[in-house]
């Protein structure tokens, strides 16, 4: 019976785990054993016991977890201590970064070990079900609005009370992906008058089918890749964008920012000068601030307030919302384990003419 195994995250930087009782009970179906770090999931209110009860063994030892475990499970890269424990021609799937993480999986590559990031996996219907860039995208797309609104020292919604009418706020999103779309549509559940932007015309019809009004650059060519990803904008675009951005972004009080090329620095869309422009007490929330910010003055983890806007974004938003980020990860993953399942073999098998598991597959040193 082949095991798998996870164990805590470093939890001043990350609060998800990779197996919930859920996915565990899955495993057990599939015939695996499930093994984790004691205390796996208290953070999250998550006892031991749970775990348990769907069929788990906890270890009090991270050591002797990934030491026995065949197939390891993971958010973020391991540490250096936590390679040196795991077995050679293991698996090892999580969420890596081939640029960042590059040293580490170098290390896990030279002992052999078979490493799958799904951050790698190709925008094909049959891999939705373990895309989990869309799965915590969407949730960072609504706790950037839940962040914002805390911030944000005025109602939301329209009022209308005995004492006068208090219009609604007014909330501008930049990129309409993953979680542009979701920032969207919380923000007009909540009551907000909403609009957007994007590069890729196809968006139009998406942020007018959830309520919101789009902004579009004039004369702009579609700026979509047949993948269905953004390219990167030209001079002649960014100097229309900012031309139209310069009168629109300062009659809006919240503004949520997710432009994103793949494998880009961000693009820098909101200046210094249109950042001055806005209402104090307005605020902006730039998801995208890891990839170096799509607005002027945004810092991860912090709130830097200037002339009165606040500015700010989050190394990590998700740990907001680690329970519920948790528990699609862990699913996206199971489902993951799911396809490297070979149902005659009755085993995990690495079928390299399978598009899901070689695209991701990272086994050659980087
Ligand atoms: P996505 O690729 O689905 O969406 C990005 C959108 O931006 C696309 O629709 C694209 O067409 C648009 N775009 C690109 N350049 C543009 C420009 N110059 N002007 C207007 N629109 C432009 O990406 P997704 O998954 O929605 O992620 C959005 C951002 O949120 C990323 O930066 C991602 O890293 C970040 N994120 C941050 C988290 C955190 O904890 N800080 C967690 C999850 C996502």
């Amino acid at each position: 019976m082949k095991i798998i195994g996870s164990v805590k995250e470093d939890l001043a930087s990350e609060k998800r785990i990779s197996i919930t009782p859920e996915t565990v009970k899955k495993f057990a179906e599939l015939n695996f054993s499930v093994l984790l770090e004691k205390n796996y999931g208290e953070h999250l209110g998550i006892s031991d016991e749970e775990f348990k009860n769907k069929g788990a063994t906890l270890y009090a030892s991270v050591k002797e977890v990934l030491e026995k475990s065949q197939i390891i499970l993971k958010v973020n890269c391991p540490s250096n201590d936590e390679i040196n424990s795991i077995k050679d021609s293991s698996i090892l799937i999580g969420q890596f970064d081939t640029y960042s993480d590059r040293e580490m999986l170098n290390k896990l590559i030279k002992k052999n070990i078979n490493i799958f990031s799904l951050n790698l996996l190709p925008r094909i219907t049959r891999a939705q079900s373990m895309d989990v860039l869309s799965s915590q995208a969407n949730l960072a797309g609504y706790r950037a609005v839940i962040e914002s609104i805390e911030e944000f020292d005025k109602a939301i919604p329209m009022m209308m009370t005995a004492a006068g009418t208090i219009t609604p706020a007014k909330v501008f999103v930049i990129g309409a992906g993953v979680a542009g779309l979701q920032a969207i549509a919380t923000a007009k559940r909540l009551g907000a008058v909403v609009s957007a932007t994007d590069v890729r015309t196809i968006a139009k019809e998406q942020v007018e089918s959830l309520g919101g009004k789009f902004l579009s650059v004039e004369g702009a060519e579609n700026l979509e890749t047949s993948g269905g990803y953004a390219k990167e904008a030209g001079e002649d675009f960014k100097k229309k964008q900012a031309e139209l951005l310069k009168s629109y972004i300062k009659k809006n009080d919240i503004v949520i920012c997710t432009a994103l090329v793949p494998g880009k620095k961000a693009p820098r869309i909101i200046s210094e000068e249109m950042v001055k422009s806005m209402r104090p007490g307005s605020i902006i929330y730039d998801l995208a601030v890891n990839q170096g910010g799509n607005s002027a003055f945004s810092q991860a983890d912090k709130v830097n307030v200037v002339n009165g806007v606040k500015v700010m974004g989050a190394k990590n938003i998700l740990n907001k919302l680690a329970l519920t980020a948790s528990s699609l990860y862990a699913k996206n993953l199971s489902n993951f384990l799911n396809n490297l399942y070979d149902t005659e073999k009755k085993d995990i098998y690495i079928n390299q003419e399978d598009e899901i598991i070689n695209k991701t597959l990272i086994n050659k040193e980087l």
